[in-house]
């Protein structure tokens, strides 16, 4: 059985924010919640999270998540934090202790170390660094037995040229938690009960202390400030990119790209510069994003063409459709096979049938437009009375002229040609010309006004 624990009490000062360090978010997802979801990754059959500074916030962000929340009302070191949780503690777990502002940590690495925990041994996960400088180091005998760990401010200097450090993730069996960490003392440089020293007691009883490495520095780097947690954004989307790129996506700079969620593509699909993908999105085969476009939570078919700075949310697009410049296709937005939906165009609600345009300018919201139909430039569906939204629908093969209001509730009926300039009220039949709209005056010999004379005085 494997419990975790995460120590999310610290206060984070150098984020300098009103908001708990561990709230802090990469890729939109706070720090401590990525920590949370490599506990469900491993199947902990119970998480908890030791809080403090900011406790009332961190429990109300997390209260779905079906971890458990312990207090540490001081902070008085990272072993008193873990002691907090002894109450909690199954002496035939595994004990897996994390931080939660450690937000890169990799599943593999930490199954990894978990394999290294029995009741004659226990795992350590550390890492060379060639700046070791603020790290508890690893002590080690001449057998690379490892035999306790020194805190920085408490080493010798000898002990500080060590460049093996402790990462603060450890594994160990419930029963040994259960009776060291009663132990500890805070007579160090830092009057801390620090949760190191648990390494020295599992030596004096013949525990072995194991180790493992992560595959790179950045699973083990903790955020303090704003510029480390640009760094570990930076890294994460660099590794994201790369998984695209290896997949076979073209990125035309991997530098310029961003994923706050998951993106899955099939073959040949090329995303320019600087677009911003979020939650869920799965692009078919031959899709082209254009620079600077957003799309969160959508599903965009094969051989779909977005075209540079369009945004898109919450819609499904079939495929073959041609999107932008500038189009907003706002949630509940879906495009049939072929669809066109041009600059300057805002869709919310709507069904967009096979073929049909809406090339230029319009807003189409709360409808349902046909097959075959052609939507001119300025079309507007008046869908809201100041009270209540109204459906308009739009049968197949259409004709709406420019310059269009379509006052919803109305139908549109199936092969209706609209008038330029019309404010259609009234729904028509099919095949129809419906023209709504101040009849033309041709005035013979017009003669402009002309501009008063100067008044004398
Ligand atoms: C700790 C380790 C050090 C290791 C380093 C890795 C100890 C004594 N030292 O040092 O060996 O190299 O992490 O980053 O364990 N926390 C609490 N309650 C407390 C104190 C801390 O919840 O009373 C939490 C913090 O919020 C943080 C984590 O524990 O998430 C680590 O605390 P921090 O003060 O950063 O530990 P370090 O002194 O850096
Ligand atoms: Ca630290």
């Amino acid at each position: 059985m494997l419990q975790i624990i995460i120590l999310a009490a610290g206060k984070g000062t150098r984020m300098r924010s009103n908001t708990p360090k561990v709230l802090h978010t990469l890729a939109a997802k706070p720090f401590v919640q990525r920590v949370l979801d490599r506990a469900t990754d491993l199947g902990a059959a119970s998480t908890y999270i030791v809080t403090g500074h900011g406790a009332e916030q961190v429990e109300q962000a997390l209260a779905n998540s079906g971890a458990a929340f312990v207090a540490q009302t001081e902070q008085l070191g990272t072993g008193h934090a873990v002691q907090q949780v002894l109450p909690h503690i199954q002496p035939e777990a595994s004990v897996l202790i994390l931080y939660g502002d450690v937000p890169l940590t990799k599943t593999e690495t930490l199954s990894n170390l978990l394999m290294l925990v029995s009741s004659e041994s226990m795992g350590l996960l550390t890492v060379n660094l060639a700046e070791p400088s603020g790290y508890g180091r690893i002590l080690r005998d001449a057998n690379e037995q490892v035999t306790a760990i020194v805190e920085q401010k408490d080493a010798g200097l000898e002990q500080l040229a060590i460049q093996e450090v402790n990462t603060g993730v450890m594994a160990v069996k419930g029963k040994h938690l259960l009776a060291w960490l009663p132990q500890l003392s805070n007579s160090n440089a830092q009057g801390e009960y620090y949760l190191t020293d648990i390494i020295a007691m599992a030596c004096a009883a013949g525990i072995e202390v194991k180790t493992a490495q992560p595959r790179s520095e950045a699973e083990v780097m903790g955020v303090n400030d704003r510029i480390q947690q640009a760094q570990l954004e930076r890294i994460y989307q660099r590794e994201q990119a790369e998984a695209l790129l290896t997949a076979g996506v073209t990125l035309l700079d991997p530098a310029r790209f961003d994923c706050r969620g998951t993106l899955t593509a099939g073959s040949d699909c090329v995303i320019d510069i600087n677009c911003i993908f979020e939650g869920d999105v799965t692009l078919g085969n031959n899709v082209t994003i254009g620079a600077n476009c957003s799309i969160k939570n959508a599903k965009i078919g094969d051989n779909t063409d977005i075209k540079a700075n369009t945004i898109i949310e919450d819609s499904t697009i079939a495929g073959g459709s041609d999107i932008g410049p500038f189009a907003r296709l706002r949630p509940g937005t879906e495009l049939a096979l072929g669809a066109k939906i041009g600059n300057f165009v805002e869709t919310k609600k709507v069904h967009i049938g096979a073929g049909s345009k809406v090339n230029h300018l319009s807003y189409v919201g709360d409808a349902v437009v046909g097959k075959g139909v052609n939507i001119g430039a300025g079309t507007i569906t008046c869908n809201y009375d100041g009270v209540n939204k109204h459906q308009t629908t739009i049968e197949d093969d259409v004709f709406v002229g420019s310059n269009t209001a379509l006052v919803a509730p109305v139908t549109v009926a199936k092969g209706s040609t609209i008038g330029a300039g019309s404010t259609v009220t009234q729904s028509s039949k099919d095949h129809q010309l419906v023209v709504a709209r101040a009849k033309q005056r041709n005035i013979d010999n017009w003669r402009r006004p002309v501009k008063n004379p100067p008044s004398k005085k």
